[in-house]
């Protein structure tokens, strides 16, 4: 009928133009000053705004002071929000830690949207494309076989293997950044990451975000935040001794892609918008890279061996398929197509631990909109990717360890999958990242077999412990050789 019709385009319209009348974002009741503090304060916070999703929706509000944040639960409408308007909401959220942390905002990650942000970012994007083409290949597979070294030296023994994956994927970068990589022992291996773990867990410290929310608090002395910025001090001076060694070497290491950030800088014609690259955004650049470049592929790697001392038969399916397609070789990038049991492996892990869980915040940039609902400039926007990928919408049994769903005729999507985020913000190192997963596993799952240790009744546990990583809490594992005849 007409009046149908008419109800109908109204509310089209309504989807359509963003306004302050529409209806108000569910959200749990705000307390007077605290707003929704309690519901941040979770020790598992993706599995905690994940449940309040069944109870408040995939878009809900939250409150925190005088800032607004709106948690994003379903790939849907966070694709609507990162992808189809990412102009609205490539912001980050202002902060004063965060500046502190980044340079001044200098930093890709924490920095931003803005015309010096946007240059900063292509000038990576584009030595990182160059570098995934001539040699990160190489880069990987050498780390590859130091891993597999490294594991064969421990003859079976049970052990931990966590620091082995953070060196491997720390290597990777710092032959990315700097042309220079590590052993397990190296002091200066060892000052770096403590230095830039120390950074994370500190700035994630309540004693810090306080200072953000309440500003009347940096006036007063903090203990907690003037080791913070002795630790940035410290990770400025090992980055920049590391910069200038690099500069001062007469032959560079051809795979570092700090000689393409150095030629970018010089032949930078993208001063039209009044914007000048300098050696900052090279320092801080290379900051980015190994924040988000080393935790994060550790902590999968560390789930992918985790899970599979849960389904020891998805190691023996994974081997096979490998013995058939590449016959004894070791893989290449190139035969992922070929490898779907492998490639399956490596999206549900994706799925079920997103390791940036809760991505990185964003903040709108302009009165916009999602699913409907109004949102206004500089309202935070945190989209839960874990969330997504435990919508029962979308997923079968979400919670459950199944990477047969990714096999054809197996109902899962990788459409739906969202680890790396999207738009204008999707992460900088996604196919660094990939090709990482796939050859580190597939290496591994070629030579060794993972069981768990003999004495050890107990799996890993398979919860995690979530802060800005989302990592599995520690556990020993017992790497077997497979028969040698495969391991030339
Ligand atoms: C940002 C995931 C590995 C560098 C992000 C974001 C996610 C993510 C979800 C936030 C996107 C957003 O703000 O919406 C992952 C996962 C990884 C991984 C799941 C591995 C399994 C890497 C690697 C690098 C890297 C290897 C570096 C080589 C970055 C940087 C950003 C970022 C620089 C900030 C991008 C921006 O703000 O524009 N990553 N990441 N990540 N990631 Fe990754």
């Amino acid at each position: 009928s007409k009046l149908t019709v008419k109800a109908g385009l109204l509310q089209n319209l309504h989807q359509l133009l963003p306004h302050s009348s529409s209806p108000s974002l569910p959200g749990p009741p705000s307390f007077f000053l605290i707003g929704n503090m309690m519901e941040l304060t979770h020790d598992h916070l993706p599995i905690h705004l994940t449940n309040l999703a069944q109870r408040y929706g995939n878009i809900y509000r939250l409150k925190c002071g005088n800032t607004t944040m709106v948690v994003l639960n379903s790939s849907e409408v966070i694709r609507e929000a990162l992808v189809k308007k990412w102009s609205d909401f490539a912001g980050r959220p202002v902060s004063y830690t965060a500046d502190i942390v980044s340079g001044g905002g200098h930093t890709i990650s924490l920095g931003d949207y803005n015309e010096e942000w946007r240059a900063h970012r292509r000038l990576v994007h584009s030595a990182l494309q160059r570098c995934c083409q001539q040699s990160l290949h190489s880069v990987i597979e050498r780390q590859a076989l130091h891993l597999r070294k490294v594991l064969m030296d421990y003859q079976g023994s049970a052990v931990d293997l966590s620091e082995d994956f953070t060196v491997a994927a720390s290597n990777v970068i710092t032959t990315l950044a700097f042309g220079k990589e590590y052993n397990k022992t190296s002091s200066e291996l060892q000052q770096l990451h403590s230095c830039l773990n120390e950074i994370v867990a500190l700035w994630g410290s309540t004693w810090i975000s306080a200072l953000d929310s309440f500003p009347l608090l940096r006036k007063l002395p903090n203990p907690v935040f003037s080791r913070l910025l002795r630790e940035v001090a410290k990770r400025d001076e090992i980055i920049k001794e590391h910069l200038n060694n690099y500069k001062s070497q007469d032959k560079r290491h051809e795979e570092a892609i700090t000689g393409s950030l150095l030629q970018g800088l010089e032949k930078q014609h993208n001063t039209e918008h009044g914007v000048r690259l300098t050696d900052i955004h090279v320092h801080m650049a290379t900051v980015d890279l190994l924040i988000g470049g080393t935790e994060t592929t550790a902590a999968w790697l560390n789930w992918t061996v985790a899970f599979l001392l849960h389904r020891p038969e998805v190691q023996t399916k994974v081997y096979e398929e490998m013995c058939t397609v590449l016959e004894g070789r070791y893989p290449k990038y190139s035969d992922r197509h070929r490898l779907p049991v492998l490639s399956a492996l490596i999206n549900e892990v994706l799925r079920l631990r997103p390791v940036a869980p809760l991505a990185v915040p964003h903040r709108a940039i302009r009165d916009s909109s999602i699913a409907g609902y109004f949102i206004p400039k500089n309202t935070v926007i945190i989209p839960n990717l874990f969330g997504a990928h435990h919508d029962p919408a979308v997923w079968s049994d979400p919670y459950n360890f199944k990477p047969e769903r990714f096999l054809a005729g197996g109902g899962g999507s990788t459409r739906a999958l969202i680890p790396f985020g999207g738009g204008a913000r999707l992460c900088l190192g996604e196919s660094v990242a990939k090709m990482e997963l796939f050859l580190f596993t597939a290496y591994l799952l070629r030579d060794f077999h993972f069981i768990p240790p003999e004495n050890k009744a107990s799996l890993p546990d398979l919860r995690g412990v979530a802060s800005v990583v989302l990592k599995v809490k520690p556990y020993t594992v017992v790497a077997c050789r497979r028969p040698p005849e495969t391991n030339p």
